[in-house]
């Protein structure tokens, strides 16, 4: 008999149906009652099929569903999931590093640009018929200003490569130094926002890098300053950004992730010095399809015994 996984998310058609051909799967999303399925189906469900983007992977999920043995997650950051209380009862987590690293590192990188050169501004301003009137506002050089990254792990280190290749200055931000990275290491955030022109957050979410970027960070950025976020909406303290924004204590953001998604804070629409994006770090086919892949062979190597391709942690 096929084991049941329930899918709290589609992945793209084709890894769908191959998903299929290997699992019985409960789309949740399709469920009229999705409660009342999930209580039907307990003791079928031996594994969640969970996204970076959907529903929580809740300790009272995890404690309703007995049999549950692995949690696969499409997508690299997992703090949607409660690893504590997957760890305590044994259930295997597996997520999809590294096949996103570079899709996500070219939107970081896409965003500086668009920030620097006023991209997404001077789009709208030839569509509207402005440019008949005079010139868009002067952009901002990228070479030798230097972009301080918040997390140096696998995106932000390819973040680095891609900035340093428009011969800007790295320096960065983390728990702790990495002795294999060339770039200046900053213990303190607000110090290394300070020297930065460009401040790129790449870390992970979750409880310990929540509001790790707030009002004295931003402030330290200063008004020339810029800020990138393709981590996690949670890392940057969303009010006080606004309120820096507003003041235009920072020269603009870019950002791909928010506090609360899909929401964006309404006042930021109205705002030119924003680049605002719908979370798409990896939102490319090819990527998505890699991501979908190592969610099926993660839950095949699983189910057969074999060693997991990526489990976390
Ligand atoms: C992830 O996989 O966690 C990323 O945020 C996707 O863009």
């Amino acid at each position: 008999m096929q084991k049941t996984v329930l899918a709290m998310q589609s992945l793209l058609p084709d890894e769908m149906s191959e998903l299929e051909t290997h699992f019985r799967v409960i789309r949740l999303w399709k469920q009229r009652d999705p409660e009342a399925t999930i209580k039907e189906e307990r003791d079928n469900i031996v594994a969640i099929l969970s996204t970076y983007n959907a529903t929580r992977v809740s300790e009272s999920l995890i404690e309703a569903l007995p049999n549950l043995e692995i949690i696969a997650q499409f997508g690299v950051g997992v703090n949607n999931i409660n690893i504590e209380a997957a760890a305590a009862r044994d259930i295997a987590v597996t997520y999809t590093p590294d096949v996103l690293t570079n899709d996500t590192a070219d939107i970081a990188v896409s965003l500086v640009l668009a920030l620097a050169r006023r991209i997404v501004e001077g789009d709208m301003f030839v569509r509207v018929s402005k440019w008949q009137n005079g010139p868009l506002p002067l952009g901002t050089t990228m070479a030798g200003k230097t972009a301080g990254i918040v997390g140096l792990g696998r995106i932000g280190q390819a973040i680095a490569r891609r900035l340093a290749a428009f011969d800007m200055n790295i320096i960065y931000h983390g728990r702790e130094e990495k002795q294999d990275q060339p770039y200046e290491y900053y213990a303190d955030l607000t110090e290394m926002a300070s020297a930065a022109d460009f401040l790129v957050v790449s870390c992970t979410g979750g409880e310990e890098t929540k509001n790790l970027v707030n009002y004295g960070v931003l402030e330290a950025l200063g008004s020339k300053g810029f800020l990138v976020n393709i981590a996690r909406g949670s890392v940057v303290n969303e009010e006080d950004l606004l309120i820096i924004l507003r003041n235009q204590a920072i020269a603009g953001a870019g950002l791909d992730v928010f506090a609360a998604e899909p929401h964006v804070p309404e006042a930021m629409l109205t705002m030119d010095n924003v680049v605002l994006l719908p979370h798409i770090g990896s939102a490319t086919i090819e990527t998505r399809t890699e991501m979908g892949q190592l969610v099926i062979r993660n839950l095949r190597a699983h189910f057969e015994g074999e060693p997991l391709l990526t489990p976390y942690q």
